[in-house]
């Protein structure tokens, strides 16, 4: 090669790297460079041909090539501002090398969610329906209207969250403490015979535990119709366990205070990991039994405040921990694991 094509093929790197760079764009800017100024770019391999050339040549050669290969790396750099902090790294933003990689996963409910659905599903094969109510209540559907009147000690079994805002009868609103509520609720606005159940969140100033949190689970369960009576509770609470845990399953019922049904009681069964030979069991302590429910018939009191003739209408109601109930079916030993999200367990359940 002489002079003259060293300089027309400088030229025509030159009018190359024009037109490419005009059509450049955040993606290829790097690809861009690697042509013209990598180890083997257009323009480094012309360059180093200069070697071959005499002492006069390369003094005049030499100026042109480094030139154009000021211009080239100039462009460039400007090239990369336009687009952005630099090329690599606009690539890198919309490239995660964290993102799983395909086959993609499909995940699953949550065992909060698989859990709620197989209770329920179970009441609505026994003919409930499935109502809901809201988060943030008031002092009327939370306490007053279930019979828990203000200054009751019942209330302080109930660590409230209260908000500073009051409603338009001056009734403090609060997160709702319980599912109960949703009675009072429905009861307003149906008339009996009624089936209903109704799982959702409730929130309590509680600590965090192993068994304890300040938002849990829960799902309310009523039946209001003529004659209802402890009899039908109890036939309805047995079925459900039995179709959750098995036929061997056995119910107790300990008699027990709640405003809101009368009379009431706690429902235990009989613990399904160690079969009720009361050994060393760490789920039922030994007792054999393992608290599961809350329940009872409806208080008069509690039928009234819904209009509803408590001479005529009688009805039984409980409610159960939805956790407890997942603890129980996944063999899970501490709570917080269903609030964590770590997905190495949830994807064991
Ligand atoms: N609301 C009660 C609680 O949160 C649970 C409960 C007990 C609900 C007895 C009922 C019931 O409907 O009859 O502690």
């Amino acid at each position: 090669m002489n002079s003259t094509e060293w300089k027309e093929k400088l030229s025509s790197i030159k009018d190359g790297f024009s037109n490419s760079a005009i059509k450049s764009n955040a993606g290829n800017i790097d690809a861009l460079e690697t042509e013209y100024l990598g180890r083997k770019g257009l323009l480094m391999l012309l360059l180093r041909d200069l070697k071959d050339f005499s002492l006069e040549e390369k003094k005049i050669l030499g100026p042109l090539g480094n030139t154009l290969k000021a211009e080239i790396t100039s462009k460039l750099a400007e090239l990369k501002n336009k687009f952005g902090a630099g090329s690599a790294s606009s690539l890198k933003n919309d490239f995660d090398l964290t993102l799983p990689a395909f086959p993609y996963s499909k995940g699953s409910l949550h065992p909060i969610t698989q859990t709620i659905n197989k209770m329920t599903e179970v009441f609505l094969k026994l003919g409930f329906s499935v109502a809901e109510g809201p988060f943030l209540e008031n002092e009327y559907y939370n306490f007053e209207a279930l019979n828990i009147p203000e200054d009751h000690s019942s209330r302080d079994m109930h660590d409230t969250f209260y908000s500073a805002i009051k409603d338009s009868k001056n009734k403090d609103w609060l997160l709702r403490t319980h599912t109960s509520p949703v009675q009072i609720r429905t009861m307003e606005k149906q008339e009996p015979p009624l089936r209903i159940i109704s799982p959702g969140r409730v929130f309590r100033r509680d600590a965090i535990d192993a068994s304890h949190s300040f938002v849990f689970y829960q799902i309310e369960g009523f039946y209001v119709d003529k004659n209802v009576s402890m009899a039908d509770l109890k036939w309805t609470l047995e079925t459900f366990i039995k179709e959750l845990f098995g036929e061997n399953v056995k119910l107790r019922f300990r008699p027990s205070y709640f405003p809101f049904v009368e009379p009431g009681a706690e429902v235990d069964m009989s613990c399904v990991f160690c079969n009720d030979k009361k050994g060393k069991c760490p789920v039922c302590k030994g007792t054999g039994w393992i608290e599961v429910l809350g329940a009872g018939t409806i208080h008069p009191k509690v039928l009234k405040s819904c209009g509803y003739d408590s001479d005529k209408w009688s009805g039984f109601a409980f409610g159960a921990g939805v956790e407890r109930f997942a603890m129980l079916l996944f063999g899970i030993k501490d709570m917080r694991v269903l609030y964590e999200n770590d997905l190495r367990i949830l994807k064991q359940l």
